[in-house]
């Protein structure tokens, strides 16, 4: 997903093994959850599943408390249910000075993936997945003494956001500068400067930003109101030990302000126009499908039809297509009409009250044209020939994002398809591609670091590498300073190959979107599976060897024979120089004539 990269790796270091037991809420800074050593997940453990599928849930949290910016230890006052410090020995205070510049107080949140950006666009994408899995899977947190964990995960990300937006239209999109960012490989001590801070406002908007913030804070605001979404067919709740009205009252009102901001706010655009420094690391392809997302959201935090209706009336006039579209933090798309479909189910008042019909019916119909073809291997869809979902075009920028994100939706809609056999066959396939991940792939590699013995030990991660020199980033250190718990990598080659090595950033970085769908995935299968536990516990300790070759991604230039002859090759090419000289005509006219060049929003 990242496009801007610096490097970072670890090898396992296995922690103090003091502990293999499981998380227990604590109130005590030096009895705090820390991750089990990875041999706890060995074929020879004696956990129970669902303890397994704890510890994969308490790692995949432990990787967000890694990635803190600024002051470690949570506010005072901030964590109702228990209080814990840093939870990471080998993390420093860092970054305390961000937006003094621009006058205002953006210290803290979380660095957006192996290098010390903080972007607000992934970011506020990660804080509503995360927030929807637990709406729905909730429970799952309790079962495995997550909640107050999971609680910290999403206030240290939303009382940053909070302080990104210190007033109704404006909202701070991004801190640091990608070409400052990307030269520096090193501790967290350290930070190259300056770091500046941009924001969209009324005079530079960003529509999908505003919009993806709204759907972040109403998200959120929805999950400490501890409502229950679906009680049927799911039978899944929200985490009672979460529920905090106040809490969800402050989140709701910064909501419904970048709701206005971002539908209100002309001309609507992606907010790149506006904050040119985004290009090139999280640039939006599109506006229309974050604010049909956060209406819908809305709809939901508010109980309010206006939401629903504006949702609704811009989704079929934009011609969103949830079929071709894998979801991310750029494309919000597949997941709505899996949202249109739970509120169909479980609040069609906010249709029916003002004469729509909530048309179950429908979204059930666009939600498995959607899944079907997946199954299917339809259009884009296509799997590996190991198994995994991969989009030609998306996937080759990070394997896994795509096809875990695809199974979280798809296990999220199974209870609700028109039939039990749809319903069947979508959870088959998503636990194919949760088992691929885990494990059942011909790397026999399960891609969380930190979490087997097989698990990838040099994510491309500048913090947990420990080195600072950026001309050797494998080979200083040789084996990685910390071990990364809990972080999800980009993931393996489309031929399932996988090289473990941190200058393959395509393969080996780490990100706050890489785990969230996958922290939604292993506490819904907590749930589901008390009697399988993840495909990783059947793995031998050294079933993962370096495969034959090397890498063929962007980082790595495929360099294999076989390949295409010199002929294609200059025909390709050709195709190429004449495609990017008319596009960047084309873009020049569009920026130049349009927009007559202006500058974007940095600082006030
Ligand atoms: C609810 O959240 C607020 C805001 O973070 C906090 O001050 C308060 O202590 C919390 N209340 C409870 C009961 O947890
Ligand atoms: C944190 O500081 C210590 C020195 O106090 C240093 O050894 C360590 O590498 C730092 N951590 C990071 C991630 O840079």
């Amino acid at each position: 997903m990242l496009l801007l990269l610096s490097p970072l790796c670890t090898f396992l270091l296995l922690l103090p093994s003091s502990t293999t037991t499981l998380a227990q809420n604590t109130t005590t800074s030096s009895s705090f959850w820390s991750p089990p050593p990875s041999s706890a997940s060995l074929p020879n453990s004696t956990l129970s599943p669902t303890e397994q599928w704890s510890n994969l849930v308490g790692n995949l949290i432990w990787f967000y408390d890694a990635q803190r910016s600024g002051k470690l230890d949570d506010e005072p006052g901030t964590t109702p249910v228990g209080v814990v410090g840093n939870r990471v020995a080998w993390r420093n205070d860092s970054a305390l000075e961000d937006g003094r510049e621009e006058g205002v107080d953006l210290v803290g949140g979380y660095y957006d993936a192996g290098d010390y950006l903080k972007c607000t666009y992934p970011l506020t994408f990660v804080l509503a997945s995360i927030s929807w899995g637990a709406i729905d899977f909730g429970t799952a947190y309790e079962k495995a003494n997550q909640t107050l964990y999971l609680d910290r995960m999403l206030r240290y990300g939303l009382d940053w956001l909070i302080k990104a937006h210190p007033s109704a239209s404006t909202l701070f999109v991004q801190v640091g500068e990608g070409s400052v960012d990307n030269n520096y490989w090193g501790g967290d001590l350290t930070l190259p400067l300056p770091r500046p801070a941009y924001q969209i406002n009324l005079t530079f908007p960003g529509t999908d930003a505003a919009a993806s913030a709204s759907a972040a804070f109403a998200s959120a605001s929805f999950l400490y109101s501890s409502t229950p979404l679906l009680t049927s067919p799911t039978a899944y709740s929200p985490p009672q030990g979460l529920a905090n009205q106040s809490y969800a009252q402050t989140l709701l009102g910064h909501a419904r302000e970048l709701y206005a901001f971002a539908a209100g706010a002309e001309p609507k655009g992606v907010y790149q126009k506006s904050v040119p420094a985004v290009k090139g690391i999280y640039a939006s392809s599109g506006w229309e499908d974050a604010l049909v997302w956060a209406g819908l959201w809305m709809a939901l935090a508010t109980n309010e039809s206006s939401y629903y209706s504006d949702a609704l009336t811009l989704y079929s006039s934009s011609n969103l297509s949830p079929t071709s579209s894998v979801f991310n933090w750029d494309s919000m798309t597949p997941a709505l009409p899996i949202l249109f479909t739970q509120i169909a189910l479980a609040r069609p008042g906010l249709a029916t009250s003002i004469g729509i019909d909530a048309n179950l019916t429908g979204w059930r119909t666009v939600c498995e044209t959607m899944f079907d073809g997946i199954v299917e291997g339809k259009g884009r869809a296509k799997k590996t020939s190991g198994g995994l979902l991969y989009y030609e075009g998306d996937s080759d920028a990070a394997s896994l994002n795509p096809a875990l994100n695809a199974a979280m939706l798809m296990l999220r809609y199974a209870p609700m398809a028109s039939s039990t056999a749809k319903g069947e066959s979508y959870t088959t396939y998503a636990q194919g591609q949760i088992d691929y991940v885990l494990g059942n792939n011909p790397m026999s590699a399960p891609y969380v670091v930190g979490q087997n013995p097989n698990s990838p030990k040099n994510p491309h991660s500048a913090m947990a590498a420990g080195g600072s020199n950026i001309g050797a980033i494998d080979t200083d250190p040789v084996v990685s300073a910390y071990v990364l718990y809990g972080a999800v990598i980009g993931g393996p080659d489309k031929k399932d190959r996988f090289f473990d090595r941190r200058s393959d950033y395509v393969e080996t970085e780490i990100a706050l979107d890489y785990n969230a769908p996958l922290l939604t995935l292993a506490a819904q299968s907590l749930l589901r599976l008390p009697n399988t536990a993840p495909f990783y516990t059947t793995l031998a300790a050294d079933a993962y060897s370096v495969p034959p070759g090397s890498p063929c991604d962007e980082a790595y230039p495929c360099n294999e024979s076989g390949g295409l002859s010199e002929a294609a090759k200059i025909a390709i090419a050709v195709v190429v120089v004449v495609v990017v000289l008319g596009g960047g005509l084309v873009v020049g006219w569009w920026w130049f004539g349009w927009f007559g060049g202006r500058k974007g929003g940095k600082g006030r």
